[in-house]
């Protein structure tokens, strides 16, 4: 399966896309992490990139398309992959069908998660990742057994710099003007579904498995045989 997962900042699609992936069995590819870890290397593309993504812009597509170029090449993408937070604009997500149809390969479904605003600000302020593993962690809505460490691999966890309120401010007015438009782009190719994000996160994947109709992980898929 090949899916997009389309939505605000803080909608949950790392959250999703992780267990997803797992049903599948295949990566979660998140230009997020890609840029972050970018950034984490200290590069002269890593500072550029970082002060882009400080002040909540994004990044130029010529870098994004890179590294998302170099991920989708790798083997463990050639049997699918979830995008999350890829593609970003109209430019990236024509960028996307090209590469793909190069490999003879397209889209399968873009699945935006519906959030409002208040409720993002909730999700991100309470945000908090893991240093080592990444794992993710909610104050509130799923907090870690010990607070600061994480329940997987005993790590810091820390808050992300552009989780700050201004940057969350600038980061959903990009979305509104630059990323929404995708809903057109992905509706007119008879691709999108939109769900509602608000909930469980159990609620919310079940939502995006309906969504999916037809597109089934192979252990429901051999149920159904
Ligand atoms: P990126 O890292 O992609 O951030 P984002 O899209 O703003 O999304 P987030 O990671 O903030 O949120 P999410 O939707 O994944 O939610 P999550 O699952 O974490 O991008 C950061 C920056 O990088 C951009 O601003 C830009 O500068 C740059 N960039 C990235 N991609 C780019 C691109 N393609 N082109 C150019 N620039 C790019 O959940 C959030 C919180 O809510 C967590 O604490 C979680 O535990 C909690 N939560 C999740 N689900 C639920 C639920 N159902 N109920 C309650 N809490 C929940």
């Amino acid at each position: 399966m090949r899916l997009v997962l389309l939505g605000p900042p803080g909608a949950g699609k790392g959250t999703q896309a992780r267990a997803l992936g797992a049903l599948w069995n295949i990566p979660q590819i998140a230009s997020g992490d890609l840029l972050r870890s970018v950034v984490g290397d200290g590069s002269e593309l890593g500072k550029q990139a970082h002060r882009y993504m400080d002040r909540g812009q994004l990044v130029p597509d010529e870098l994004v398309l890179k590294l998302i170029g170099d991920r989708l090449g790798q083997d463990d993408a050639r049997g699918g992959f979830i995008l999350d937070g890829f593609p970003r604009n109209v430019a990236q997500a024509e960028a996307l069908s090209g590469m793909l149809k190069r490999a003879g390969t397209r889209v399968d479904r873009a699945v935006a998660v519906i959030v409002p605003d208040e409720e993002i600000v909730r999700r991100i302020s309470g945000r908090r990742t893991c240093k080592n593993c990444a794992a993710m962690y909610h104050v509130s809505f799923e907090p870690p057994h010990k607070s600061g460490i994480c329940d997987k691999c005993g790590g810091e966890l820390y808050q992300r710099a552009d989780d700050a309120e201004g940057t969350v401010r600038e980061r959903l007015k990009v979305y509104a003007g630059t990323t929404r438009p995708l809903f057109d782009h992905y509706g007119r190719h008879g691709l999108l579904k939109q769900i509602d994000g608000v909930g469980r996160t159990d609620e919310v994947e079940k939502r995006i498995l309906e969504a999916l109709d037809g597109l089934l992980p192979p252990a429901k898929a051999g149920a159904k045989a």
